[in-house]
């Protein structure tokens, strides 16, 4: 399924275009099963909240299950994809954020290149990111939060912005490997709060609001963050990260784990539209 040259103009001025209820509720349904099940299961791909017992996140799971490998491959997600990249495709990063009713935490304010660049060693910014609402997101339940056109600056220099503070961002602490601190709620390369005040002055400030089924492009400059879900609805969703296959990461000194950071480059072939929802969602 194409976008439309209007929709990939809107995506390009406001660094973000939202399909709504794009994926059907059959196939909503097969991904969270799948998720559900998944989450019980003991690994090193699974991070938890502060509590300690509450899923935050899972990484990785495209290449270990056959439902979420194919909707990284459905044609109405991986098509987009390919034309806002200008290019081939293949999935970067997958990872299922959970934020569960009540006690789901937040996301600070930040871009994901910087991550991307600096970590991973990935040359350019071709690449997007394909948020898919597992659930409705809405005002309550800690909605994504966008600065529309705030990719136009290009990747922040946070470390020059930051060095006048005293406080690091980075949660180093305890026995996690240094690459969780880029996807526990105290993020590494936060955009500090002196700069989210003049990007919101300048662009604006809005929250994604969508029922399940929709899907969110966004560019990977774009300043975003969520809120804690106090509230008693759930709100997973499934982010999944294309790169372009002109776009291969140098290498770097740590690389962080391939379920974090694939090194499968092959371009990612779409499948058939009915494809996931040909997977049934009762489990037997
Ligand atoms: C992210 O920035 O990668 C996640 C944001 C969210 O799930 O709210
Ligand atoms: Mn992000």
């Amino acid at each position: 399924m194409y976008l439309t040259e209007e929709q990939l103009l809107i995506y390009k001025e406001q660094g973000f275009l939202l399909l709504s209820e794009y994926i059907s509720r059959t196939e909503v349904g097969i991904v969270k099963a799948e998720l559900s099940a998944l989450s019980t299961e003991k690994s090193p791909r699974k991070i938890l909240e502060k509590d300690g017992k509450t899923v935050r996140s899972l990484h990785g799971l495209h290449t270990k299950n056959d439902v979420l490998n194919c909707l990284t491959r459905h044609p109405f997600i991986v098509e987009p994809a390919m034309q806002i990249v200008g290019n081939q495709v293949y999935t970067y990063q997958f990872k299922a954020n959970l934020k569960a009713a009540f006690t789901g935490d937040i996301w600070k304010w930040h871009q994901d290149y910087i991550y991307w660049h600096k970590e991973d060693g990935m040359p350019r910014p071709q690449v997007v990111n394909a948020m898919c609402l597992l659930d409705d997101m809405n005002e309550f339940n800690g909605p994504l939060f966008v600065i529309p056109g705030s990719h136009k600056e290009g990747m922040i220099n946070i470390m020059a912005h930051n060095s006048r503070l005293t406080n690091t961002n980075s949660d180093t602490s305890g026995d996690n490997p240094a690459w969780v601190s880029s996807f526990s709620a105290n993020l590494k390369y936060s955009v500090n709060q002196e700069l989210v005040t003049n990007l919101v002055s300048k662009y604006g400030i809005t929250l994604i609001k969508a029922a399940a089924g929709s899907v969110l492009f966004f560019d990977s400059n774009i300043v975003h963050a969520s809120s804690n879900n106090i509230s008693p609805f759930g709100r997973s969703t499934v982010i999944v990260t294309y790169n372009s296959i002109e776009n291969i990461p140098l290498p770097v000194q740590n690389p962080r784990p391939d379920f974090l950071v694939s090194q499968d480059y092959r371009p990612v072939i779409p499948v058939a539209p009915d494809a996931l929802s040909q997977f049934s969602s009762v489990k037997v």
